[in-house]
């Protein structure tokens, strides 16, 4: 199959959602930003677009795919949602949170996407240019983030361009997304779990439920037997550059990704330094994150040193995608 790429440079326009509905009717596969990250779309139930969605970014195909819709009324149609779940729904739609549900009878959505799964992840996306996609599309989007596998999220149209260019059929350019980092991801089971924190900090979503969440340590995701957050490898969200984490000082050759005002002990000599946040806003610095390790990672620096970051707010998110960073 041929594929060709067109990078369009285009607002929130009347033709945006028309466009990419009518590449993802024909099986194509289409950037588009959310307000999380961009996300590479495909037609949620064409297991082919899917097979090919899977090849583009190189990721396991036991790694199942959020399915994007367009409001709380489709997302029923292809998950069962129990009461806390509409709750989480009723409050945090559109938005970034992701809900993983059991599959509804009928559910349409390809075994592919899924893994195999009994279960299924549903989000309804607040990116005005998605939910024109959507609601274009008129059925299930599956999205992952628009990287290749293992890689660094991107949160511009030309990180996914790096990445994906070549390989993927059409990338909507809507400018730098809002948050920063993926959606919080919530297993709405027995007890609501934590399976990834996101662009919703845990407190928001504890205070709605009025309970704390479930956190599963991370080696439960690699019993093959209880795959609760299957994607959530170890190793992931990773430059090529090594990292250093919790770094009170800059060694020589390192650069540094810097939190905050204080000035630490070597960064008049590091070789370059990206400051997620003067101010210390943890909002700001997820915003910032992804795409100031691309840069530190194009630098050339021995290593990317870290300063501390705080674990409140999005700073769970933070810290665990820089944790997923560090893993060689
Ligand atoms: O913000 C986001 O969620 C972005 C944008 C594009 O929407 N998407 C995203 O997708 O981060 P992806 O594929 O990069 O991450 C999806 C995560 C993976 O860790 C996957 O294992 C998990 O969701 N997941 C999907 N279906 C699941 C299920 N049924 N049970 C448990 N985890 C699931
Ligand atoms: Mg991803």
């Amino acid at each position: 199959m041929t594929v060709v790429l067109s990078t369009i440079t285009i607002g929130d326009g009347p033709d945006v959602g028309t466009l990419a509905a009518r590449r993802l009717r024909d099986g194509g596969l289409v950037a588009f930003p959310t307000e999380t990250v961009y996300g590479l779309g495909a037609d949620a139930i064409n297991a082919k677009a899917i097979a090919r969605l899977y090849a583009a970014k190189g990721r396991p195909a036991f790694n199942p795919l959020i399915a994007h819709l367009c409001n709380l009324e489709a997302a029923r149609q292809i998950a069962d949602f129990n009461a806390q779940a509409l709750r989480l729904a009723e409050v945090f739609w559109p938005g970034p949170l992701t809900l993983v549900l059991p599959r509804a009878a009928g559910c349409p959505v390809a075994d592919l996407a899924t893994a195999g799964l009994d279960t299924i992840a549903v989000r309804v996306p607040a990116h005005p240019i998605a939910r024109k996609i959507l609601r274009a599309f008129g059925g299930p989007v599956v999205a992952p983030s628009a990287n290749l596998s293992g890689h660094v999220s991107p949160t511009t149209a030309a990180h996914v361009q790096n990445d994906l260019g070549g390989r993927i059929d059409l990338i909507i350019d809507g400018g730098a997304v809002e948050v920063g980092v993926e959606s919080t991801i919530v297993g709405c089971f027995d007890v609501p779990t934590l399976l990834r924190p996101g662009g919703v900090p845990r407190g928001e979503i504890e205070r709605v439920l009025a309970r704390p969440l479930l956190r599963p340590p991370d080696d439960v995701d690699s019993d093959p037997k209880q795959p609760l957050a299957p994607g959530m490898l170890a190793s992931h969200y990773a430059p090529r550059t090594k990292i250093r984490l919790n770094a009170g000082t800059v060694e020589a050759g390192e650069a540094l990704l810097a939190f905050g005002a204080e000035a630490i002990p070597g960064i008049d000599a590091a070789s370059g330094v990206m400051n997620l946040s003067v101010r210390g806003d943890l909002n700001e610095a997820a915003a910032n994150l992804f795409g100031y390790l691309r840069v530190l990672d194009a630098s050339g620096a021995r290593a990317i040193a870290v300063m501390p970051v705080p674990h409140h707010g999005l700073g769970e998110a933070i810290n665990d995608r820089l944790g997923r960073a560090a893993v060689p």
